[in-house]
């Protein structure tokens, strides 16, 4: 949710805080701020701190010419507790103005803490949970705590909770010290200077050596190097290892929006998920991720998918596909819901953990009480080195490049991919045939052209964009589909409400007569997934029941649909991969309508890009 960033080393830290920050602003934008250590030629150094509601640019516009330091921290912030004001945004401090923290995570126990903190005089300037650690350090030195490392330990030996958090000190002018426990928080090694972040995004421009922190681990990082520790001050071991950081992927260049360059980017994106997995000669996935042998993939049963919104949504399809090829027994649930209902974990059902990120926090703890009963999980992700992709067994890797908008578009469709990939080498150890199995290889290696040419039909007819300039003025939209299409009207309902703020609800075409149809109007689009497949009747006689309420109908398919005032046509794939087809012009119309309506595309509001709350 909140993005950290610090910095120690020769430089001013302002400009490397403030491009770091830039870099994080997709994981959250309600408010944002510095503080870094100003060594004046004479006297003592001192604190100085700045902070505004609004963006990294507000704050860099808001910053006095002289405003310099180091070391120093900074934080872009999702509002947990307490409204986007300046007082409440990062980074806060003691009393005195000695000590300075970033957070990134919920301290549970804050308003406890808080009450025995005013209990002992201390006077609070916010209303956040994160100043209460500011104040714990202080009142660990007030106890006698001899150094920066053992005022931190004391004082989070205090906290319960989530956090990734870094403490900056006036008297300890030449250190920043981190801590992680739920939170990420991952060191910068580069020559004679340090750096910290909450993802390797805000770093990734200064150095590629990256050390990540575990929980329960802190560090102190000096312009020479760092030391980790934990909470009992045992010194643990840890070597850098080098990030692949694609720079370019993370700039927005001639697009409008990042969105618009990742559902652009999806061709390549998908290209490098297959890259070296297809196996034409066998007809099958190679998969070497997944640390499985085939007598270890054969025992599985079950196969049970997890993550959150789009990455859910991706799963569903997903299940879906192991269904399909592999003929396994497969769902797919919130990962939000499965970690707290206690579900029963068989040892047969291969457990599949999806997440653009690799650090959204509901699917992480269902990752480990799974692991926890004995489970064999594995992952689906994007971002190489995240907490998920460390923390399972074994899985695939997205490899579709960084993804800045909130909106998940690129990931989703390569997540799709990374499925038919695995339910490929799943299947093809059972009883998918050759001929099936060499159909679904054709199938993907012609994906990237495919989507290619519904971007390039886009740009030549602007029909989604019409599309969407008339379903844009609506209160709300009715998405439908059937079998796979009804997981595709889910992430296309889920698009357009993230994005353009208009109620959109998805629906199983078939349970409209089961009460929804009652909403169905003049004043209600529906936007109906209407592959051609064998269920393509069914829906032209739903889309008929729309019609003749007079219900505005958007069609997305293989071909013109009877009853839909307009159709957007997609390529024909196989059955089993038409959905990747289908949520392309689902992406665009959410995009284009959101642009007619103004809206903040690609931090949209109340949301962030990695969600590492509950
Ligand atoms: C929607 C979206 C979110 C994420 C969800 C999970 O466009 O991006 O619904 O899919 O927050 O995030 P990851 O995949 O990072 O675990």
């Amino acid at each position: 949710m909140c993005g950290i960033v610090g910095y120690v080393g020769p430089r001013d830290a302002v400009p490397v805080l403030l491009e770091g920050l830039g870099r994080l602003e997709y994981r959250g934008y309600d408010s944002a701020g510095l503080a870094v250590v100003h060594k004046p030629s004479k006297g003592p150094a001192e604190l100085r701190v700045r902070k505004t509601p609004g963006r990294v640019d507000d704050l860099a516009a808001d910053l006095p010419a002289r405003f310099r330091g180091s070391p120093g921290i900074g934080h872009t912030r999702w509002a947990t507790h307490g409204e986007p004001t300046a007082a409440n945004a990062h980074p806060h401090t003691d009393a005195s103005g000695r000590i300075a923290v970033v957070h990134n995570g919920i301290i549970e126990n804050a308003d406890a803490l808080r009450a025995q903190l005013t209990a002992d005089g201390v006077v609070f300037a916010s209303e956040t949970d994160t100043e209460t650690v500011a104040h714990l350090v202080a009142a660990a030195f007030a106890d006698g705590a001899k150094d920066l490392e053992e005022a931190v330990r004391r004082a989070l030996h205090r906290v319960v909770g989530a956090y990734g958090i870094a403490v900056l000190d006036a008297e300890h002018p030449d250190r920043v010290v981190v801590a992680r426990n739920g939170s990420p928080v991952l060191l910068g090694v580069g020559d004679r200077e340090m750096f910290v972040a909450s993802d390797v995004a805000a770093i990734a421009g200064f150095t590629r050596q990256v050390v990540y922190l575990d929980d329960g681990e802190l560090a102190t990082l000096t312009a020479g190097g760092y030391r980790t520790f934990t909470l009992d001050d045992r010194a643990t071991a840890k070597t850098p290892s080098t990030v692949d950081w694609d720079v370019a992927g993370a700039e927005r260049g001639d697009h409008d929006h990042f969105l618009a360059k990742e559902i652009a980017e999806q061709p390549r994106a998908i290209e490098r998920t297959l890259s070296g997995r297809l196996e034409e000669r066998f007809s099958t996935a190679h998969l070497g991720g997944l640390n499985m042998d085939v007598r270890e993939a054969r025992a599985f049963r079950r196969v049970t998918i997890l993550g959150c919104g789009s990455a859910w949504f991706a799963g569903e399809l997903g299940a879906q596909l192991i269904e399909d090829l592999a003929r396994m027994p497969a769902h797919a649930e919130p990962a939000s819901e499965f970690r707290y209902r206690n579900p029963v974990v068989e040892p047969d059902t291969l457990y599949v953990a999806v997440s653009q990120s690799g650090e959204t926090v509901d699917t992480l703890a269902a990752v480990q009480e799974l692991q926890r009963k004995g489970a064999r999980v594995i992952g689906i992700v994007n971002v190489v080195g995240s907490t998920i992709a460390r923390q399972v067994d074994g899985g695939i890797y997205l490899h579709a490049g960084p993804e800045m908008s909130v909106a998940s578009t690129k990931s989703f469709t390569s997540t799709v991919v990374a499925f038919a990939l695995l339910a490929l080498h799943l299947g093809r150890m059972r009883d998918l045939s050759p001929s099936d199995g060499g159909r679904i290889v054709a199938g993907l290696a012609a994906l990237p052209g495919q989507i290619e040419q519904i971007l390039d039909d886009e740009k030549r007819t602007g029909v989604i964009a019409a599309a969407a300039a008339e379903l844009a003025p609506s209160e709300s939209v009715l998405y439908i589909g059937r079998r796979h299409g009804w997981a595709v009207a889910k992430e296309g309902a889920q698009k357009l409400k993230e994005i353009s703020y208009c109620h959109a609800e998805a629906y199983a075409a078939a349970e409209l007569k089961h009460g929804p149809l009652a909403l169905v109007g003049p004043e209600l689009p529906t936007v109906a997934v209407v592959p051609d497949d064998d269920l393509a009747e069914k829906n032209t006689s739903t889309l008929a029941e729309i019609r003749a309420r007079r219900g505005p109908v958007v069609a997305v398919g293989h071909r013109e649909i009877p009853g839909a005032g307009r159709t957007l046509v997609v390529p024909r794939s196989e059955p089993e991969l038409d959905p990747v087809l289908l949520s392309i012009p689902l992406q665009l119309l959410a995009y284009h309508a959101a642009v007619a309506l103004d809206r903040d595309v690609d931090r949209p509001r109340n949301l962030a890009k990695s969600v590492t709350v509950e």
